[in-house]
């Protein structure tokens, strides 16, 4: 069956030793959740709409863009804990990575964490499909299940997961897309996945400068802009709204109450969205949040670890000590 066919499967379905694809949400669902945002005041979007085709392939642009520091920040606390951070994780592990997208973060700690599977998870299927192919070829001892799947909505693993030394990965401080209480519910969630010899392996974005805050998510290219702004094309092909990119402003700023970052999409001029069956009028500099990116402090992250039943917290910063990279073990 070609693997096209295969990633349309509507239910969780293993496809031999390749790809899973779980889409827990049928369209419906995910219509009504999407239409229900679009009419509240202020409306809102979740975030993971952002990662279309081509959302994904922006994000990818995003991490290179000089004023988006945690990708490569990030990077350079692995480069330089390697010794360490494979220390902590151990040879062996059922490595998940949670929000995969293209696979080179795990991918680039093959050799030093030496995982026996490898198990990368994506809301974007097709993009991880497309991926994961490459990295079969050069690894061909790690074994590998790729599984399409919303997994802030499930984490039910398909049974070709090892249960072994599960260890979740969860890079780049997507982590910061939940609300704290969110963010502690979901870690509950992945302490109760991982086993009593499981352990995480995740990234944190810190607080720090407002400005470098703000020009991190609103590059001077557009970046991050066009990123925003694809969300309307994703809207318009999943919910058939009307919504023209051209009447959209992207809108990006930290907000020092909350300790997050805000993207939202403001109306150039009043306009009215309609799709079959409904519409929202929105007037001129009305907006729609499409995403919170919460920053924390390496103290205030290890609380939210502790409450979710992790221990043995182990931390590396860069030296500017903008962003985290944190192990913990199941209690
Ligand atoms: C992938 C959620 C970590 O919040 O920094 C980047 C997404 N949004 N620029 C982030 C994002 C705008 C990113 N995360």
């Amino acid at each position: 069956m070609p693997l096209s066919q295969r990633l349309s499967l509507p239910t969780l379905r293993a496809t031999g030793a390749d790809l899973v694809h779980n889409s827990a949400a049928t369209t419906e669902a995910i219509r009504v959740e999407l239409r229900s945002g679009l009419m509240a005041t202020p409306a809102f979007t979740s975030p993971k709409y952002l990662y279309n085709a081509l959302g994904s392939r922006l994000f990818e642009a995003i991490c290179l863009v000089p004023e988006y520091y945690p990708t490569r920040t990030e990077a350079a606390i692995f480069d330089e804990n390697l010794a360490q951070i494979a220390q902590a994780v151990g040879p062996g592990s059922t490595l998940i990575d949670l929000g995969a997208g293209n696979c080179a973060k795990a991918v680039r700690l093959f050799p030093a964490l030496l995982p026996r599977q490898y198990v990368p998870i994506d809301i974007s299927a097709d993009f991880l499909a497309q991926a994961l192919a490459p990295i079969r070829q050069c690894f061909p001892t790690v074994e590998m299940t790729g599984i399409g799947l919303d997994f802030s909505s499930s984490l039910d693993l398909p049974a070709t997961v090892r249960h072994e030394k599960r260890v979740f990965f969860y890079p780049g401080s997507s982590i910061g897309n939940f609300v704290p209480a969110q963010a502690a519910a979901f870690l509950g969630r992945i302490r109760a996945a991982c086993g009593a010899d499981g352990a995480l392996l995740i990234g944190v974005d810190l607080i720090k400068d407002h400005a470098i805050l703000d020009a991190a998510y609103d590059d001077a290219l557009g970046v991050t802009a066009a990123f925003n702004l694809n969300l309307l094309h994703h809207l318009n092909g999943l919910l058939e709204t009307d919504f023209a990119v051209q009447d959209w402003l992207h809108r990006a700023f930290y907000n020092p109450q909350q300790s997050r970052v805000e993207m939202h999409l403001e109306a150039r001029q009043a306009l009215t969205v309609r799709w079959p069956g409904g519409q929202r009028r929105f007037a001129q500099g009305e907006r729609i949040h499409t995403e919170n990116s919460y920053k924390y402090t390496p103290q205030s992250f290890a609380a939210l670890l502790g409450a979710a039943g992790f221990d043995a917290i182990q931390t590396w910063t860069d030296d500017c000590g903008w962003f985290a990279v944190m192990h913990a073990r199941a209690a």
